[in-house]
């Protein structure tokens, strides 16, 4: 693989959860190549304190923010551009997973999680969306996951999220690329980051029945937290090769578990997609414009 040549460093990256895990990867990495970055945590201190002393002081702008809350977002969105005068790439990094089979999860941990992973994502585009539109320029990473591409078992929420998190990104990408916006989707696979040691990871209403579930989550807890495969420090040169190319890139497969699971899953689709095809394509009424939607 050629070594990644930094065209302009020149461009500021505005980075949600940007305490731990990627977006704290990101943020380093982001500064030691000489970026500006503007980071969001709900603890600023915290933030401030796991940043360290990376790159230029001035160089980055650590910001309290509650994703929930968009006088807090739009506060955050001021904040940037009065340091850095505008904004370039914006992460959406943000995000968290709940765990157990879906009858165990109650209606609020579900929400919580579609709170964070959605519409708190919803709200930073909603905010950030006329600022890269004057500019007529922005680039919109999303962190979404392998489980944006299949369901996962002990996973539904946190799958249904990143399948809605794909599913907003696409319609986002169509409807601001006239403006200059490029939007990317990161189906990342398992990374070593802090993410399966929150609370909100261990099932608490447990319904004994589910032993298949309650040993996944064991073997996920007691064995592969620590051992997640990917390296977070090795995601932000990907992010950069993507953002310094030229056309689209609507979803990025990164990991050789995200790339293999891609495969599988299109092989699935197709499989269902033919067994019932002779069936399933009988369903249009005889006369149909088929042009309804404009391209
Ligand atoms: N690790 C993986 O295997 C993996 C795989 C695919 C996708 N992802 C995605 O990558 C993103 C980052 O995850 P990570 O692995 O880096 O996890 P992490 O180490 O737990 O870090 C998560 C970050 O998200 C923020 N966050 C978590 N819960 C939040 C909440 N309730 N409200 C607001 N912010 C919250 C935190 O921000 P503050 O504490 O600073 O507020 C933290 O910086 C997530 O969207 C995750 O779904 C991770």
């Amino acid at each position: 693989m050629s070594s990644l040549e930094i065209k302009s460093n020149d461009k500021v990256w505005f980075v949600t959860g940007a305490s731990r895990g990627i977006g704290l990867a990101l943020t380093k990495g982001l500064l030691a190549y000489g970026f500006k970055v503007v980071g969001t945590s709900r603890d600023r201190q915290n933030l401030i304190n796991a940043v360290g002393n990376f790159g230029y002081r001035d160089h980055f702008l650590a910001v309290q923010v509650d994703l929930l809350n968009e006088d807090s977002i739009r506060q955050s969105l001021n904040d940037a551009l009065s340091k850095f005068g505008r904004i370039d790439v914006v992460v959406n990094n943000a995000g968290f997973s709940i765990s157990g089979a879906l009858e165990e999860n109650t209606d609020k941990q579900v929400r919580s999680n579609f709170d964070i992973n959605v519409f708190a994502v919803f709200n930073v585009l909603r905010n950030v969306s006329p600022i890269l539109r004057n500019q007529r320029s922005g680039y919109v990473f999303n962190i979404s996951s392998v489980g944006g591409l299949q369901g996962v078992i002990a996973h539904s929420a946190y799958c249904a999220t990143k399948f809605a998190l794909d599913g907003l990104s696409e319609s986002y990408a169509q409807e601001v690329k006239p403006f200059g916006i490029r939007v990317t989707t990161v189906n990342l696979g398992a990374a070593r980051t802090t993410i399966l040691d929150a609370d909100a990871y261990k099932p608490k209403n447990r319904i004994e029945a589910y032993k298949q579930v309650h040993s996944v989550l064991d073997f996920i807890i007691n064995q592969y937290s620590g051992n997640q495969p990917v390296d977070p420090s090795k995601i932000l040169d990907i992010l950069i090769r993507v953002y310094q190319s030229e056309g689209d890139t609507m979803h990025l497969f990164v990991s050789p578990e995200s790339n293999q699971l891609l495969k599988i899953r299109a092989e699935q689709l197709f499989k269902d997609q033919k067994r019932w095809e002779e069936f399933t394509t009988q369903t249009d009424f005889e006369t149909t414009n088929t042009n309804m939607i404009p391209q």
